[in-house]
């Protein structure tokens, strides 16, 4: 790599200003002079959407693979998959010329409505960050770069570009950047893309809190901020706070702003140098990478399949599946022929080859009669005639396979969804043809949770396929036969109704602004904490062998800060088929001084094993498994005190779990104050010995104010005056104190604060 320094001292302040924002849609500014050339980026996140003309943003694409999306991978709980496609996707990337690829996208699932779902991985913060380190590591490995997006708190479609998310700070780091701080931390992605939105009134463009603050100081992030395509409004504000490069381009105006700005004092050169510094050492890294190999796209084909099978999810299965012996199958509804596997907007690929689920269907179906009807319209409309054909046809069969795959009308990026349910004619279609035919499969393409109560009781099965990449056709076909056992476990609540979901309440927000009202209890964290019934919970999977778990065991029964512990179980396959298991650590901590969920994903393990094999699955939980984050203190704590492992199969089949006793060593200042109340003193270990020899004399003032016993100091007028802040309690005893309450506490606060 060249003499980055060498290279900026040669710079005119225009050819500065310049490379900070785009030549053309997809590629930055070169400057030949000093032989700095062009990085070309492209979308992702689940291929590569190369155009051929890098100054047009147009749909049209050069064929790439496209993988299964997020929202399907994620169900796969599988790193070393992620990591694998990672490198296919790296490979497309060299081959189409490509540096930096858009993606991953890991923007929390704050409403399963979101339009965009389908890029992102889950409604877990944990599962995301480390999906996207195997994702970003696999890319990044082979000298291609990534972009991790869209930072941050864009949970929604609707009014993208503008909305305001009002979040508080735990929220915020505790939900909406947590995975982004894990990828940033450990994986290190060569670009981090800015969101569209507002984050508490500034748009994050401009943010220099989460841009420098929090990305590039606390979190030492090395690469480059790229903004979304026109996220920019004010360019000299955007790269003040640390924005790096602007996208699109060409914007001459804007490179002329950033020139008048430095000329006229109003933006530092050495913040400008900064940007141009982080952009050159992306650029050059880039250039490491020899680009024009071409890439094996059979092998990807096979790659994506796999990946699919291992990514969809059997939520139902009354043991239809996997299909023996059937001799006539229907096969209804047009997603078996047209594979519904990605979703609109930027991410679209223009795949390199297409699996119709019905084709592959008939390679493995052993022969059996395969009759096709249409079953439900491309749009919106009702057409009973389709419904009446599909009802023949199953019931001239043996078994109906219902292909039903949520429009593009429905779910996009660019627009939220309004309902959680399939079209009203597809839901009809189900209905109809589960009461002709009792023994059916409902097998889905969407981008995010359903709602199903509508038909669901009738279906003897449900296969959920996700949007799942252009080989998703063979991956339906393979598991509905059993070629490959289903292991995929839901990454995302499927709730019963919309009304019933966290967010409910608090979307699409009011002139301009959304409040996270919710705060952290967004999807598993909030059902959990209401007790509310879902349809099917986070970490969900039927598979068709069963599996067995040992009592877990901990390296340690009590453990200090940093040492953390490794979580053991025995997993057993108790089936008759091989098959894989994810076996999911959640960590309930017994007793917080502020609220938290009744547990949170803190591990997870994906384990392969053979009928009556036992493999011992390690888990291990570090300091940031037991701690949130502390508003006051500004910063990660975890409490002294008993905390549940919970380990299991799901979020709602805990299979065992045992109770570990964390120590902090941690030295935190008093948070006490002025006004801080009798309760708070007293839970606060250097506020209850300060204040000890006082305590005495309040509960005797209290007897005399209240009355001795009986109707007087008990429980419940404790209650009430632990909740009194000091002075308003000391001034109970009125002049009979020898100084006034506020010097008193003035001395208690000195002695808490050494
Ligand atoms: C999307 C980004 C995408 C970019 C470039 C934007 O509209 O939000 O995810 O990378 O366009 O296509």
């Amino acid at each position: 790599m060249p003499q980055i320094d060498a290279i900026i001292a040669q710079m005119t302040l225009q050819e500065k200003a310049a490379l900070c924002t785009g030549a053309t849609a997809w590629t930055t500014t070169p400057i030949e002079r000093l032989d700095v050339p062009e990085l070309f980026v492209a979308d992702g996140p689940h291929g590569v959407r190369r155009v051929p003309d890098a100054a047009s943003m147009a749909i049209g694409a050069l064929p790439a693979t496209c993988f299964p999306t997020a929202a399907a991978t994620a169900c796969s709980w599988n790193r070393s998959l992620l990591s694998r496609m990672g490198q296919a996707l790296a490979a497309e990337a060299i081959a189409l010329g490509v540096d930096v690829l858009l993606g991953p996208g890991i923007n929390m699932k704050r409403l399963p409505t979101c339009g965009r779902n389908f890029e992102y991985f889950s409604e877990d913060p944990y599962l995301a960050g480390e999906l996207a380190i195997s994702l970003i590591d696999g890319i990044q490995s082979r000298g291609v770069g990534t972009s991790l997006k869209h930072f941050a708190v864009n949970n929604q479609e609707e009014q993208r570009m503008t909305i305001d998310a009002q979040v508080d700070e735990r929220t915020l780091r505790e939900i909406y950047l947590s995975a982004f701080e894990a990828a940033v931390t450990k994986a290190q992605p060569w670009t981090v893309m800015c969101s569209y939105n507002r984050v508490n009134g500034v748009y994050a463009s401009e943010h220099r809190r989460l841009l420098t603050e929090i990305l590039k100081e606390e979190w030492r992030f090395e690469g480059l901020v790229v903004s979304d395509w026109t996220a920019v409004h004010d360019r000299v504000a955007a790269l003040r706070a640390g924005l790096d490069l602007e996208m699109p381009g060409p914007r001459p105006r804007r490179v002329q702003a950033v020139v008048e700005a430095v000329q006229q004092g109003e933006l530092a050169e050495a913040a400008l140098d900064e940007a141009v510094r982080r952009i050159l050492r992306i650029v050059f890294q880039a250039a490491e990478t020899p680009k024009g190999a071409p890439f094996d796209a059979a092998a990807h084909h096979a790659l994506a399949r796999q990946i699919a099978a291992e990514s969809m999810v059997l939520l139902k299965n009354d043991g239809i599946l996997p299909l023996a012996g059937a001799a006539r199958i229907a096969v209804i509804g047009r997603a078996a022929r047209e594979a519904h596997f990605q979703g609109g907007g930027s991410s679209h690929i223009n795949p390199t080859q297409v699996d119709a689920p019905i084709e592959e269907l008939r390679k493995l179906a052993g022969g059996a009669e395969i009759s096709y009807c249409e079953g439900y319209p491309a749009d919106d409309s009702s057409q009973p005639d389709l419904i009446a054909e599909a009802v023949a046809a199953a019931e001239a069969a043996e078994v109906a396979l219902l292909f039903i795959a949520l429009p593009t009308f429905k779910e996009s990026e660019g627009y939220d969804r309004s309902d959680l349910d399939l079209t009203s004619h597809q839901i009809a279609l189900i209905r109809a043809v589960a009461a002709a035919q009792p023994r059916n499969v409902v097998i889905l393409n969407n981008g995010s949770a359903l709602a199903m109560g509508d038909w669901i009781d009738g279906a003897a099965a449900v296969l959920e396929g996700w949007m799942m990449g252009q080989a998703g056709g063979g991956a339906i076909a393979d598991l509905l036969v059993g070629a490959v056992n289903p292991s995929g476990k839901l990454a995302e609540t499927f709730p019963l109704r919309l009304a019933d979901t966290p967010a409910y309440l608090n979307y699409p927000g009011e002139a301009g602004q959304v409040r996270y009202g919710e705060g952290i209890f967004i999807g598993y964290r909030y059902y959990d904490a209401r007790q509310q019934p879902v349809l099917f919970p986070f970490g969900h999977g039927l598979s068709y062998t069963t599996f067995a778990y040992s009592a877990p065991r901990v390296s340690k029964q009590t453990f200090r800060d940093a040492e953390g512990i490794l979580v053991e179980v025995d997993v057993t396959n108790t089936g008759d088929v091989a098959g894989q298991e994810v076996v999911q650590v959640y960590v309930h901590d017994c007793a917080a001084s502020v609220l938290r969920p009744p547990k949170e994903l803190k591990g997870f393990a994906k384990v392969d094993l053979q009928p009556t094999e036992t493999k011992t699955v390690a888990i291990p939980l570090d300091f940031r498994a037991f701690a949130f984050f502390h508003p006051d203190h500004g910063r990660w704590v975890a409490e002294t005190g008993d905390f549940d492992i919970l380990v299991g199969a799901s979020s709602a089949d805990i299979r065992g779990s045992v109770r570990v006793s964390y120590q902090s060593t941690a030295v935190l200042p008093s948070l006490l104050d002025r006004m801080s109340t009798l309760r708070q003193w007293l839970d606060d270990p250097r506020g209850q010995a300060a204040i000890g020899p006082l305590y005495a004399q309040f509960q005797t003032a209290l007897q005399t104010v209240f009355g001795g016993d009986g109707e007087g100091a008990g429980p419940d007028i404790m209650h009430f005056v632990l909740d009194m802040p000091l002075p308003d309690l000391l001034e109970f005893q009125g002049d009979a104190l020898p100084v006034a309450p506020a010097t008193i506490i003035d001395g208690l606060l000195q002695q808490v604060r050494g």
